[in-house]
């Protein structure tokens, strides 16, 4: 992603962007999920979505999340990012790089292919989406070892950029 002007740190509303998208996803991975399965079985069946509570929460949660990405993809191409930390190795840099993208691709086409899922209905975008939930856990885990090493192996206070 193109970086216009280095700054030292993500903007105020960058890292409150961050860290609001990090507490739906945990609620969406948690708790809203909860009878999305069942639910999506009944909308294949009956041909009409399954409009209760949870899977109306999952949906707007899921919603917000879109928005907030699309927001914060508009942010960063104007107020750019910092750059990487200059004693990474490059390959390091590369990496992060691409799970960030990763991540933006994924908190987008997520929620479409939920969306697709519910209203086509769809059982193979139902897979296709529970597939994508967990590569997105797996990229967040290797983005808070990567954070994790940045920050007590080579010292580089990413942790600093964020908070
Ligand atoms: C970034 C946003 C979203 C996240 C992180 C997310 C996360 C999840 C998770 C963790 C599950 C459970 C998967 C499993 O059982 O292994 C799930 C299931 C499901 N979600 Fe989402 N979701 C999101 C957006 C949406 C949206 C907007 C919809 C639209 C209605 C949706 C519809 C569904 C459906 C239908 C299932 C059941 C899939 C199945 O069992 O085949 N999701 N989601
Ligand atoms: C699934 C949850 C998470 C997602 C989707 C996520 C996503 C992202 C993305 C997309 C960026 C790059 C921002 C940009 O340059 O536009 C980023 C940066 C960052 N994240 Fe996360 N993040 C998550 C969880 C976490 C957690 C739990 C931590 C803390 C351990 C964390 C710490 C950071 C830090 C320090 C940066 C700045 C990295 C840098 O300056 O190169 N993130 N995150």
């Amino acid at each position: 992603m193109a970086q216009s002007h280095p700054i030292e740190g993500y903007t105020p509303l960058q890292k409150i962007l961050h860290w609001a998208v990090v507490l739906l996803l945990i609620a969406q991975y948690l708790v809203l999920e909860d009878g999305m399965g069942p639910a999506l079985r009944d909308t294949i069946q009956t041909g009409t979505p399954v409009l209760t509570t949870m899977p109306l929460l999952h949906m707007g949660v899921g919603i917000l999340i879109l928005i907030l990405a699309l927001v914060r993809i508009a942010l960063r191409a104007m107020v750019g990012a910092p750059p990487p930390p200059a004693h990474e190795p490059p390959i390091f840099k590369t990496a992060a790089g691409a799970v960030h993208v990763l991540f933006y691709v994924l908190l987008i086409g997520l929620p479409l292919g939920g969306l697709a899922a519910y209203f086509i209905p769809s059982g193979l975008f139902g897979e296709v989406h529970e597939v994508a939930t967990n590569v997105l856990l797996a990229l967040a885990g290797l983005h808070v070892v990567a954070v994790v090493v940045h920050q007590f192996w080579w010292k580089s206070r990413l942790m600093q950029r964020m908070t």
